[in-house]
């Protein structure tokens, strides 16, 4: 789906914030846990390690602390801010949303406050909404914030996926760009719901509720097909990447830095291959944090940022992939 053509106002990204918590988890830490071994862990993923939120740090408390510095880099208060959306599927509480409590925290009292739940995909998927709003007129600026707290929706017991995610946030200010400053220039996204079991947390919802009887299941932990998600992960966003890129009107070597979702090496190897982008073009941090589901690519777009790896006027892509199955692609002039 695209809906570039009728844009009134250019949106920029005029800043960026992160935040990961203290506690790290390491593969050897792992090994400890489950029958698995770094050796496994790093040849087939590329993670040596993950970040985990301290007990009481809930995902509303890591987003507002990436949003907050994602909203001191552009320059706007708490009390300027017009719209906040929060990328989750591991929210606070299944209601009130996220973007609630964040709106509270922040003290952004003026902001309309909602969650979108896609996935690893939430963080485009927010970008292309709020990229829109904006554009048409109906807000003029806006949060968007990628957030999660997975280690509560993992089953510590099964190493096909505890091996895997982290917790952390990632967020973006985006507003209404002047004539000679960046814009997000195409975005792309996608969903194949044929594929929804695939990848799922399938308990504490109203399909399967948790009740005494089944507590111990672990019917809220995350499963995942991992085979057959990392086939459709490297064609949907090779697919999705080349859209924006096309409909921006570049050409590979147009692209600075593609900044992937963070999943697996593997999966970023082969897309920036088929991408024809080199591997130093490609920016990587998920040796440091593992999936971080919908954080993962806000996460990687803030270290970039603030590395300098991103300069003003270079072209980034970005891409995700996730349960759903959603995608997404982002190209954007910095
Ligand atoms: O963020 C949303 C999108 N998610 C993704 O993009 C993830 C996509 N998938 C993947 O990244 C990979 O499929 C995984 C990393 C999840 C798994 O890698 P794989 O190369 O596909 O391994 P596999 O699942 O086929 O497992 C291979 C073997 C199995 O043993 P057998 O059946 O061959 O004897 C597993 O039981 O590795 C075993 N295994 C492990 N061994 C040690 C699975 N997990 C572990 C582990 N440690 N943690």
């Amino acid at each position: 789906m695209s809906d570039e053509t009728s844009s009134q106002h250019q949106v920029c990204i005029a800043g960026t914030g992160s935040y990961l918590p203290e506690r790290v988890l390491t593969n050897a830490d792992l090994e400890k846990i489950v029958e698995t071994s770094d050796e496994w862990i790093f040849s087939r993923t590329g993670i040596r390690e993950r970040r985990i939120a301290a007990e009481g740090e809930f995902t509303s408390h890591m987003a507002s602390k990436a949003g907050a510095k994602a909203l001191e880099q552009a320059g706007i208060t708490a009390d300027q801010v017009e719209l906040i959306i929060v990328a989750t599927i591991t929210p606070d509480t299944l209601t009130p949303a996220t973007a609630c409590y964040v709106q509270q925290q922040l003290g952004a009292f003026g902001a309309v406050a909602f969650d979108i739940s896609a996935a690893c995909s939430g963080f485009l998927y927010a970008m292309k909404l709020a990229k829109r709003l904006i554009s048409d007129g109906a807000f003029s600026n806006a949060l968007i914030i990628g957030a999660e707290k997975l280690s509560t929706f993992i089953n510590w017991e099964d190493r096909n996926t505890c091996v895997l995610f982290g917790d952390g946030a990632g967020a973006a200010v985006l507003r209404r760009a002047a004539p000679e400053e960046g814009s997000i220039l195409a975005t792309e996204m996608g969903t194949d719901g044929r594929l929804c079991h695939l990848i799922q947390i399938p308990g504490g919802g109203s399909a399967l509720p948790i009740t005494p009887e089944n507590i111990g299941q672990h019917l809220a932990s995350l499963t995942m097909m991992g085979k057959e998600v990392f086939k459709h992960a490297v064609n949907r966003m090779k697919e999705s990447a080349e859209k924006v890129i096309e409909r921006a009107g570049l050409k590979p070597e147009d692209i600075a830095l593609v900044v992937p979702h963070q999943a697996n090496l593997r999966i970023i190897d082969a897309i920036a291959e088929r991408l024809s982008v080199p591997p130093e073009r490609v920016f990587v941090n998920l040796q440091k944090y593992g999936n971080t589901s919908a954080a993962a690519v806000a996460i990687a777009l803030d270290e970039a940022n603030r590395s300098g790896a991103i300069k003003r006027g270079e072209h980034v892509v970005m891409v995700v992939f996730g349960a759903g199955l959603t995608w997404a692609a982002a190209a954007v002039r910095w």
